[in-house]
């Protein structure tokens, strides 16, 4: 009879395992760090009075989205896909926000089901069941009006989004398209409500300097203020503006526009983030996700080491990881499964006082972006008690992984 070669995933790295003895590449969470960052944001989302609601795109594990419900502040989530919407309802969450269009009748048949069945459960872990999403078009909202009455559900919160300039989805901004669309949602108010608008900006999130990201987010707050009071003279109510982002959110928190924030990176906060020149007003959030890796080589040349991951473990669309602690260390891609280490011979002018890593040694590499990370890995082991002595406490399956549909 065959052999069974098949390792259960989940059970590389059990509860108990220590840190030092991690079997590699790993996805690891730092559970100190991760909840104080979400401590820091639950807390600063409290004191500005606004919602929260992170980005579920961001992790994609359920485990995750309760323990944001639980004790990060969190009302709901937003989603971006709509098989990450299904995994969370799936997993018994009862709000839900699609930050995002959807036009495919085929898929708005499902998003009309899903709200069925968020309304159906009348309770749940958030404080509120709900279900919302975002149309740009008048056809779009006409899109989803017939999508909802045809599997009988109602009660959809529609945002209008608006391109305030990022370039993407959203309708033009002021008084045009996005008043002629909040009037359709409004006609059609047997089975949607009007709930305000979406104004978010990507890529300001990654201006490094804080006058840069003020300077955008300043056009973006102005435009979004037009396109209100443009749908208030048409005599609609603005419920709510939503948006923000992990780089910007103290911006929009402060405009006395935005009554919810949408942000998700902070909770791990990647290089690419920590690239940022910090805003002084901003909470301070650490690294908390990192993969681990051990030396399965080192080469041919001195001062050189080769790490067991490559960008199959980690997202290179934001750069190149950085070497956890070790400064003196650079990581360059080695291709699929593969990273290479190179020691630097000086940091700053000054002699780099260790050595390169040795045959086997671990080391934690952080990620240059969190979001394509996480969906790169089936599960993530939660280490308690820091990376060089913690042990882990428990094992988070990431169950939206691939959920790009
Ligand atoms: C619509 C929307 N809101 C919020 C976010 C959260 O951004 P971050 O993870 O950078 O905080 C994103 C991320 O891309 C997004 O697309």
């Amino acid at each position: 009879m065959a052999a069974h070669y098949t390792l259960s995933r989940r059970d590389r790295n059990p509860a108990g395992t220590k840190a030092s003895a991690l079997d590699t590449p790993a996805l690891v969470i730092d559970l100190d760090a991760m909840e104080r960052n979400l401590c820091r944001m639950a807390r600063y989302a409290s004191q500005h009075k606004l919602l929260l609601r992170p980005h579920f795109k961001m992790h994609r594990c359920t485990d995750i989205a309760k323990l944001l419900l639980a004790e990060g502040g969190a009302v709901g989530f937003c989603v971006q896909k709509l098989g990450e919407a299904e995994t969370l309802v799936g997993a018994g969450i009862n709000n839900i926000y699609v930050s995002n269009e959807i036009v495919d009748p085929r898929k708005l048949a499902r998003f009309a089901e899903l709200a069925k069945a968020v309304f159906a459960m009348k309770a749940g872990p958030a404080p509120t069941s709900d279900v919302a999403i975002c149309c740009d078009s008048v056809e779009g909202v006409e899109r989803l009006a017939k999508a909802l009455r045809h599997a009988g559900a109602a009660g959809v919160r529609v945002m209008v989004e608006i391109d305030v300039g990022q370039n993407r989805c959203g309708c033009l901004p002021g008084d045009g398209v996005a008043v002629d669309i909040a009037k359709a949602v409004v006609a059609h108010s047997d089975v949607m409500t009007f709930g305000g608008i979406q104004a978010y900006h990507g890529a300001a999130q990654h201006h490094r300097a804080p006058e840069q990201r003020r300077e955008t987010i300043s056009k973006v707050v102005d435009l979004a203020k037009q396109t209100k009071a443009a749908i208030e003279a048409a005599g609609i109510p603005v419920p709510l503006v939503t948006g923000a982002g992990s780089g910007t959110f103290t911006l929009e928190a402060t405009s006395g526009l935005y009554g919810e924030l949408q942000p998700g990176s902070y909770l791990v906060y990647d290089r690419d983030y920590a690239d940022n020149v910090a805003d002084e007003s901003q909470p301070h959030f650490e690294h908390a996700l990192f993969v681990a890796t051990r030396v399965m080589s080192t080469g041919s040349k001195l001062n050189m080491a080769v790490v067991d991951a490559g960008h199959k473990s980690h997202a290179v669309d934001s750069g190149q990881p950085t070497v956890y602690g070790r400064s003196d260390l650079s990581f360059r891609n080695g291709g699929d499964e593969h990273g290479i280490l190179e020691h630097r011979h000086t940091i700053d002018g000054a002699e780099a006082p260790l050595p390169v890593p040795l045959l086997n040694e671990l080391v934690y590499l952080v990620p240059g972006h969190c979001d394509p990370t996480f969906n790169l890995h089936d599960t993530a082991v939660g280490l308690r008690g820091g990376l060089d002595h913690g042990v882990v406490e428990k094992t988070f399956v990431i169950d939206a992984r691939g959920c790009c549909y």
